[in-house]
């Protein structure tokens, strides 16, 4: 016999079956017993009779014990239906009960949605939160939906790339993790705030078209929709303009929607192009809730912000700084790209440029962002310079894509949605902490690996590390 999914008992009345799975409910009625079975497809109701030989084990088992089970599946009478259940009309009568792995009692419920269980203690034991259903569908739903957007793009011609995750840090506006290397004592990788730099030299290498699902790592304070680790839709085009990467975002989230989310109704197609100062002065807010009834949970309002500036002052550094990314391309308040115009702006009136800088928006919440970058080293090493880096320190940092530049590039410019921000929309979450695997506590703990946590004294000596921390800062 063969092991068959719980749910393909419906159809197969009569049969003898092979099932696995977790007990997620006992009911004992002395002479019989109930039995829930979950596998990852739903639940079954398993039943056993007092004369069966494996009765007095079935009075052991105990909910959350794996078990293997033999058996019949048989109608149940029509007053015994369980509408609620999608293999509600029938039940497997146990001929044969094995129990694979006995349970010790669970620290919570995993039967219900899990919301009002304390989520220090969900996330300590996060492996038997993932029992729960509601996570189950969050995380199958999440991999549906990046398999649309890996087919998508393979079938328009993108390559997948992976890049280091030991590199050099890329300006993101947070601050970077960095891991000290063994070989080179004193030297520091910093892990990719995004793979920015690298996509874009992937232009220079000629590729054309690139995607990744990108793991991001930033050092910044979290907040429900933010994670110190997640992931991007990582891509980047080359011979595009501005209109082109929208164009082709806004196609590929319709069709997704359209295929995995039908239930959904997107607000406006196609999705509206405010432009920053539009929304700031409409909405007083540059990723504006745009959805006709905020309280309908299908409802999903996309919108892309255009024209951001290119930069803001930074009061506590007293400096300016780029409002997305230094590689992001400046234009005139006109829109003109004229090289020396620009540097004259550069020099002079920073606060006049506006940038190819997009931002896409759903529903009040800011799930991409990207631009149309500076090729032009000239332009580049002028905006480092507007950031308040000296030109050696851009040449030291940055030399290596300024070198770049200077063998060919081809125009280009991308974009990265996050994709856990998506998904929290999508599955109508709170947080993006319930669509995550593993995520990390609002501080940036995980409480299931206790990290992050000290490291022997032995490996601090080979990386030639001295921890110094006050007793205040314990
Ligand atoms: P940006 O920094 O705007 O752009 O990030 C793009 C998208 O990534 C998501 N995101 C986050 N999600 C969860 N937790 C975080 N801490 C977090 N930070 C960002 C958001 C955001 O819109 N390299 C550029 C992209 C480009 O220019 O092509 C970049 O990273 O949804």
């Amino acid at each position: 016999m063969k092991k068959i999914w719980n749910v393909e008992c419906k159809n197969l009345v009569g049969e003898r079956v092979e099932l696995y799975g977790f007990v997620e409910s006992v009911r004992d009625h002395g002479k019989i017993i109930f039995f829930d079975l979950r596998d990852r497809s739903g639940i079954i109701q398993l039943v056993i009779n007092s004369n069966n030989p494996y009765f007095s084990l079935a009075k052991e088992v105990k909910p959350e014990s794996v078990v293997k089970v033999e058996g019949k599946v048989k109608e149940r009478e029509p007053h015994l239906i369980n509408p609620n259940l999608e293999t509600g009309k029938v039940e497997v009568e146990i001929e044969k009960l094995e129990v694979l792995s006995k349970a010790k009692p669970l620290p919570f419920d995993v039967s219900t949605d899990g919301y009002e269980i304390d989520e220090a203690l969900r996330l300590k034991y996060r492996y038997l939160d993932l029992r729960r259903k509601r996570l189950q569908k969050n995380l199958i739903n999440r991999n549906k939906v990046l398999l649309f957007f890996r087919n998508y793009l393979h079938a328009r011609g993108f390559v997948e790339i992976e890049t280091p995750m030991l590199t050099k840090s890329t300006p993101e506006g947070a601050r970077d993790f960095v891991v000290p290397s063994r070989l080179f004592p004193g030297k520091f990788y910093a892990l990719p705030q995004s793979p920015q730099q690298y996509k874009q030299l992937l232009m220079v290498s000629g590729f054309e078209r690139y995607f990744q699902i990108a793991r991001c790592i930033r050092d910044e304070d979290p907040r429900g929709d933010r994670q110190p680790e997640f992931t991007q839709l990582d891509m980047e085009m080359s011979y595009v303009t501005r209109d082109d990467v929208l164009n082709f975002i806004e196609e590929m989230f319709i069709e997704m929607v359209e295929t995995l989310y039908p239930h959904k109704k997107i607000t406006q197609v196609p999705f509206p192009r405010l432009t920053y100062e539009e929304a700031m002065r409409i909405y007083g807010s540059d990723k504006p809730d745009l959805r006709k009834d905020p309280n309908n949970p299908n409802e999903l309002a996309f919108a892309f912000i255009i024209d951001f500036p290119m930069f803001e002052w930074k009061e506590t550094e007293n400096r300016w700084d780029a409002v997305h990314h230094p590689f992001t391309q400046p234009k005139l308040p006109d829109g003109s790209k004229d090289k020396d115009e620009l540097i004259k702006a550069l020099e002079t009136s920073p606060e006049i440029l506006l940038s190819e800088q997009y931002d896409f928006v759903c529903n009040g919440y800011e799930i991409g962002g990207g631009s149309i970058r500076t090729t032009d080293p000239d332009v580049l090493i002028k905006v480092f310079e507007v950031m308040g880096n000296p030109k050696e320190k851009v040449l030291e940092k940055f030399g290596h894509l300024i070198e770049a530049f200077s063998f060919g590039v081809p125009p280009h410019g991308g974009i990265a949605p996050g994709i856990d921000r998506i998904m929290m929309i999508l599955e109508g979450e709170p947080n993006i902490r319930e669509v995550i695997a593993f995520p990390k506590t609002g501080e940036g703990r995980d409480l299931m690996m206790n990290a992050p946590s000290e490291i022997d004294e032995a490996q601090l000596k080979e990386l030639k590390i001295k921890v110094e921390i006050s007793k205040e800062e314990k």
